[in-house]
């Protein structure tokens, strides 16, 4: 479905780019059963291993959707990189930065194996595992709830609602998960744990279970294609300087140690959920060819067929197909 504007710098047709999308997530969606669903988080497991949709939202009002568009989902992983805004937000940006690295570790979101090796236990990024539970610590507030609520209150400025936590998938994930149990111990032994770790990981099981939808991504990647501002009302909602390294973490970091292959063959950041969806951020880029979305756009995917990285297996590859088509890539 295509809403909004047609005031694209091409003449392409809108009903031409719905076509285009329509096809890609056709053919894409073929490629889901190479994936798998998620099942260490047991609820996870539920879900339609054959979705994909994706929703793009430009700053020209242009919006297109194709595909599993309506569905609800948790937003995982792609939670950390709000609860990283939120916390440089609420602490400053040297706060953070002094407890929590800029480098990738080319490992999986989960591993412990960084913080055994390098010293002092300084978490490399703060959207693997380790890096994202020491943020969550430093959020301002002594409870859970009341360490998220900013979070609350952010997302429902740039999404237009308050989003449900799934409290379902939060105790699904609280009875189950050992292995962030442990980066919390290495945390607290690290000394980098700004809370309780009961707290702490109360906080990032209930920060993982957030519902959202493909366009509520695709509004939170505009506001940061956007450099933190409404592109609607100009309201500066994250300041230019944490938006510019939030999206910086995503490029290098976003999809793990699947980041490389995705800054060089797709070229925009990006940060993914183990739910399958996807949040990326296309910047307005300076070009005189005839491509929709010049002044940049957000974009939403959901996909809960994985690849071994934990990455949507349709949602990457179709990223990437019109990352080429339209010329997305920053580089
Ligand atoms: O901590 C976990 O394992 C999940 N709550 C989030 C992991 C995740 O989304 C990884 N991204 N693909």
């Amino acid at each position: 479905m295509v809403q909004g504007s047609a005031n694209l710098n091409t003449e392409v047709n809108e009903k031409w780019l719905q076509e285009y999308i329509d096809s890609w997530v056709d053919f894409f969606k073929k490629q889901t059963v190479d994936g798998e669903v998620a099942d260490y988080i047991p609820i996870l497991a539920r879900a339609d291993q054959e979705a994909l949709g994706i929703s793009i939202i430009g700053k020209n009002g242009l919006t297109i959707r194709s595909g599993i568009t309506e569905e609800k989902f948790t937003i995982q992983s792609i939670s950390k990189v709000l609860t990283f805004i939120v916390a440089c937000m609420e602490r400053g940006l040297a706060y953070v930065l002094n407890r929590v690295d800029v480098e990738p570790t080319g490992e999986a979101f989960n591993s412990i194996m960084h913080l055994q090796i390098s010293q002092p236990k300084k978490p490399f990024n703060p959207l693997v595992n380790s890096g994202a539970l020491t943020v969550s610590s430093m959020l301002e507030g002594k409870t859970s709830d009341q360490k998220l609520e900013t979070l609350f209150l952010l997302l429902e400025k740039i999404i237009g609602y308050r989003p449900e936590l799934n409290i379902e998938t939060y105790e699904s994930e609280r009875d189950t998960s050992m292995r962030n149990r442990a980066i919390g111990y290495y945390l607290l032994e690290g000394g980098y744990l700004e809370s309780d770790l009961g707290i702490t990981l109360e906080t990032y099981f209930k920060q993982c279970s957030i519902e959202i939808t493909i366009d509520d991504l695709a509004r939170i990647g505009l506001v940061l294609s956007n450099d933190g501002f409404d592109p609607y009302t100009n309201e500066e909602i994250i300041p230019r300087a944490i938006s510019r390294l939030a999206k910086a973490m995503m490029l290098t970091c976003g999809m793990y140690d699947a980041s490389g292959k995705f800054a060089a063959y797709v070229g925009i950041p990006a940060k993914s959920g183990v739910s399958g969806g996807i949040m990326a951020v296309v910047p307005p880029r300076v070009r005189e060819d005839d491509f929709p979305f010049l002044d940049g756009c957000g974009i939403g995917v959901y996909g809960p067929s994985l690849d071994k990285q934990g990455n949507s297996i349709a949602g990457i590859k179709l990223l990437k197909h019109i990352a080429n088509q339209w010329d997305f890539s920053l580089f």
